[in-house]
């Protein structure tokens, strides 16, 4: 197969006409990452990546690569913030693993640069993934290569459950009546706390290290939350938000989500965060303890939860060491200024 026999067109999860083509593409991504980690792979599935590009919050568009026989050999997925860094774009570039190493990343790479620039965006991001054995192949030999530069390295963590069931609780315990309350909610937010929900969200995006990416803060309101439960149920995932209360004020001062779907085994921890003036008072433990109770308890099924650190925050790793969290993984941040 040469370069030329390559017809590059675009693929969209919402066209029922495309659905094959769209579940073909949707199958090269999992290839890809069963072969960098075997079963243990983390792809979203078909329903999701359908899901995700309905969502308000990025416009998602792909494209594939198909071969001479008409087959999906690469693609492309470019995630274009809606709300806010409206001059970034996510590129999620994959080649399957037996056509590799033939030009078609750099193909598929210059075609969703151009789309991308034809959208007004100019921060390009894209991640690499690799085994905690391993060494960052895709991202040194080839985004490097393409004029991308590290910007942050990410350590991939997993919790095998159940826990110790007495031990977080004694986590839970352990500062009792010092003004703080712990409460989790499953599948949404009461209406009372949307807006502080909001406000979270929004310190999440500054609060966190960010290593060298340009990343502007997010703009959040309750709409905002709605919808990203609404998205969240569509996928058919279940979602347990634990939050940490001022007494004396009311206000959710800190957060921690986890989400669950398929396969029903599997976890993926979201955002954690407690605001900066509350942070020294061990809300951060007691909110992944409290979680991860709250997950034993509704979802048996769950055995491991997964969940992806800045490898310079030093905090949270220690707080995922605590709960149990071992490293699996590294990803790494590429970040390309046009
Ligand atoms: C990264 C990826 C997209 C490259 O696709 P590809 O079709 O093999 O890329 P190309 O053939 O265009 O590679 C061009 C050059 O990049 C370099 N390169 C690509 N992959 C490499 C690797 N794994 N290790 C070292 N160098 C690599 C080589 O210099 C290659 O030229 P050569 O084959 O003549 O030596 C593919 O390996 C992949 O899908 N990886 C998993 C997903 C991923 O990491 N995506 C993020 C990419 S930013």
């Amino acid at each position: 197969m040469t370069s030329t026999d390559i017809v590059i067109r675009p693929v969209s999860g919402l066209d029922p006409a495309q659905d094959d083509l769209f579940r073909e593409w949707a199958a090269v991504q999992e290839a890809s990452a069963r072969a960098t980690f075997g079963e243990d792979h983390s792809s979203w599935g078909v329903e999701e990546l359908r899901e995700l590009e309905r969502s308000t919050e990025r416009l998602r568009l792909s494209w594939v690569a198909l071969d001479g026989d008409h087959r999906v050999v690469a693609g492309v997925n470019v995630a274009m913030p809606r709300h806010d860094n409206t001059t970034m774009a996510g590129i999620d570039l994959v080649v399957h693993p037996a056509r590799r190493r033939a030009g078609l990343g750099t193909r598929v790479l210059q075609h969703a640069e151009a789309r991308a620039a034809e959208h007004g965006r100019t921060l390009l991001l894209a991640e690499t993934q690799w085994p905690v054995t391993g060494t960052d192949g895709c991202g040194e030999g080839f985004a490097a290569q393409h004029g991308y530069a590290a910007a942050q390295t990410v350590v991939r963590s997993t919790l095998t459950l159940p826990g110790d069931r007495a031990a977080l609780r004694a986590v839970l315990g352990s500062r009792d009546g010092d003004g703080y309350a712990v409460h989790t909610v499953w599948d949404g937010v009461p209406d009372r706390w949307l807006a502080g929900r909001a406000e979270l969200s929004r310190r999440m995006s500054t609060d966190i290290p960010l290593g060298d990416l340009q990343l502007e803060e997010e703009v959040w309101d309750e709409d905002r939350v709605r919808e990203g439960y609404a998205r969240i149920a569509a996928m058919g995932r279940r979602v347990a938000d634990t939050f940490a209360v001022d007494e004396s004020t009311g206000r959710l001062v800190g957060y921690t989500q986890v989400q669950v779907g398929a396969p029903p085994d599997l976890a993926y921890q979201q955002d954690t965060l407690v605001m900066r003036e509350h942070r020294g008072h061990g809300l951060g433990l007691r909110l992944k303890a409290a979680n991860t109770l709250a997950v034993m308890t509704e979802l048996p099924e769950v055995t491991r939860i997964r969940t992806w650190n800045a490898d310079d925050n030093l905090h949270m790793l220690a707080v995922n060491r605590e709960i149990g969290y071992e490293q699996d993984a590294w990803l790494r941040e590429w970040q390309k200024v046009v």
